[in-house]
């Protein structure tokens, strides 16, 4: 999709559609007004039976004849919900399901009216909103692909005044960047487990570290063992796709500055091991890899955008799977940090990986770290599919995501980290157990990862186990991964990190 920028007056414009953006308490704009002239009086006539009110989730689609250069008209509602980011995002999603049903490929939309200082972001939020929701994986379908909905190829945003234009083509711009590294980190994660093992997810971040200009190591099997990842190697011995470690730089800040680490669990595929999960769903357990996408994603998209930050990217990316040669239940282990931790589920394998990979931050002096997962089903039985547990050692650390959670609707939720957890996961036979039993599962999970944390550095947690996958699909959401964080972590580098 190609999104430009134009200042031209809505009703002057020549489109197959043209969409606008219609608050519930503002469905008697000068816009409209013109509009419902032009069309003499069609779109009263409409509104009279209150089918289109401007809630969130409502449209109206109108055919012009040859009264407007335009073909159709589509109101979409944008309801009168704060803050207007998602609602534009919402809004822009609605508009890409309806050109979807008409099977239009180009359109044009229209940036409502906003204050000067906030049309970079109202562009911003509706070019999200287009590319996000016209995703789609369809890369292993080879029949009747001319039957599935076109996707999108041209489409204008509309300015009023000329003197918004640049920072609306600027928010357009952005969000073309971090998009495309949200699509990256989707595509990854859709990917399947048979195409998808370690040594995959180490080329494709090679692969972009070329193309965005970050340098990239990867740490095989020998090279692990040589540096003491007992954790990361057990929960890979299991499969016969090793395990790799995989560490990116981008160095877009000062030269002295210390860098933020960003850490991502990367599972391919999490059968459970040994102790194996059970068949229903166990096929979505492809997604286990969705936190080191979004790391690869956020390193992709900050360099894209030339933030002026240094941010190491660290992904443990390991297959678990039972065999003969797998970690069993019982097993003690020697993580990188010396630490010795019991093995009492071979399905707790997250907070395994993660623990040498957090200590392996710690030789890059990090000013902070922050750490991405699928870790914990309990996260789901929490607080459902839509929302990120964070957990961590520095309060304002969490307050400055939880705002970026705000601003870009990936939105977080604070769980508390009380020492008196620490209780369910003391082991008699090693220094910590990687299960605390079923009550506070993501807690517990989150006070075994601490133990692992660079000592005094700030730290948080982000157990993304439920807004990962998207079981059915709507809105800027399609069905499968949803990329969530990239924009999160871009959002919160953007306002300062
Ligand atoms: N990858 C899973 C967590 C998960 C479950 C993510 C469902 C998304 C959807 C993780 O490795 C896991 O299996 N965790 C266990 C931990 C338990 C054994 C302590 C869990 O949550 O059941
Ligand atoms: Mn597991
Ligand atoms: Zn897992």
């Amino acid at each position: 999709m190609n999104i430009v920028v134009l200042a031209m007056p809505p009703l002057q414009q020549a489109t197959p559609c043209l969409i606008i953006p219609v608050w519930q308490t503002a469905c008697e704009t000068p816009l409209l007004k013109e509009l419902d002239t032009r069309l003499a009086g069609d779109l009263s006539l409409a509104l009279q039976t209150g089918a289109f009110m401007g809630r969130s989730g409502e449209k109206l689609l109108l055919h012009a004849g040859r009264r407007l250069p335009a073909e159709r008209v589509l109101l979409v509602g944008l309801g009168e919900a704060k803050p207007a980011g998602e609602a534009l995002r919402k809004g822009a999603a609605l508009a890409v399901a309806v050109l979807r049903e008409q099977r239009l490929t180009d359109c044009c939309l229209v940036v409502p009216e906003t204050a000067p200082e906030e049309t970079g972001d109202a562009a911003r939020a509706l070019a999200e909103g287009l590319l996000l929701a016209d995703y789609r994986f369809d890369r292993f379908l080879t029949e009747n692909l001319d039957r599935l909905p076109p996707t999108l190829k041209e489409v204008g945003l509309l300015i009023a005044e000329t003197g918004r234009q640049d920072a609306a083509t600027e928010g357009a711009r952005r969000a073309q960047i971090v998009c495309r590294s949200v699509t990256m980190a989707r595509d990854l994660v859709n990917q399947p487990g048979n195409i998808k093992s370690p040594e995959y997810m180490a080329t494709q971040a090679a692969e972009m570290a070329t193309a965005a200009g970050l340098k990239c190591m990867v740490l095989d099997r020998a090279q692990l063992k040589t540096e003491g990842c007992g954790a990361l190697l057990a929960v890979g011995q299991g499969s016969v796709r090793e395990p790799r470690l995989i560490v990116l730089e981008y160095l877009g800040g000062n030269p002295g500055e210390k860098p933020l680490a960003l850490v991502g669990k990367a599972v391919v595929f999490d059968s459970g091991g040994l102790s194996l999960k059970p068949g229903e769903k166990m096929d979505e357990m492809k997604s286990d890899m969705a936190g080191g996408a979004a790391v690869l994603g956020t390193m992709a998209a900050a360099a894209g955008l030339k933030l002026p930050v240094n941010l190491i990217g660290i992904i443990p990316a390991v297959e678990n799977l039972p065999s003969g040669t797998a970690y069993r239940p019982g097993d003690i282990l020697t993580s990188l940090s010396g630490k010795t931790i019991e093995v009492l589920n071979t399905d707790a394998e997250g907070r395994l990986i993660l623990a040498d990979a957090l200590t392996y931050a710690a030789r890059f002096a990090p000013r902070a770290v922050i750490d991405l997962a699928t870790l914990t089903g309990a996260c789901i039985i929490a607080l459902g599919n839509h929302t990120t547990a964070v957990l961590g050692t520095d309060q304002a650390l969490i307050d400055r995501l939880r705002q970026a959670g705000e601003e870009t609707g990936e939105r977080l939720w604070q769980l508390p980290l009380w020492e008196e957890y620490d209780e369910q996961i003391k082991s008699e036979v090693a220094d910590v157990k990687n299960t605390g039993g079923r009550p506070a599962g993501t807690i517990t999970a989150a006070a075994f990862l601490r133990k692992f944390v660079p000592e005094g550095c700030p730290w948080a947690h982000l157990d993304i186990a439920g807004p990962s996958w998207e079981e059915k699909g709507g809105g800027y959401l399609p069905l499968g991964a949803t990329g969530v964080g990239v924009r999160l972590l871009i959002r919160y580098l953007e306002a300062g990190g």
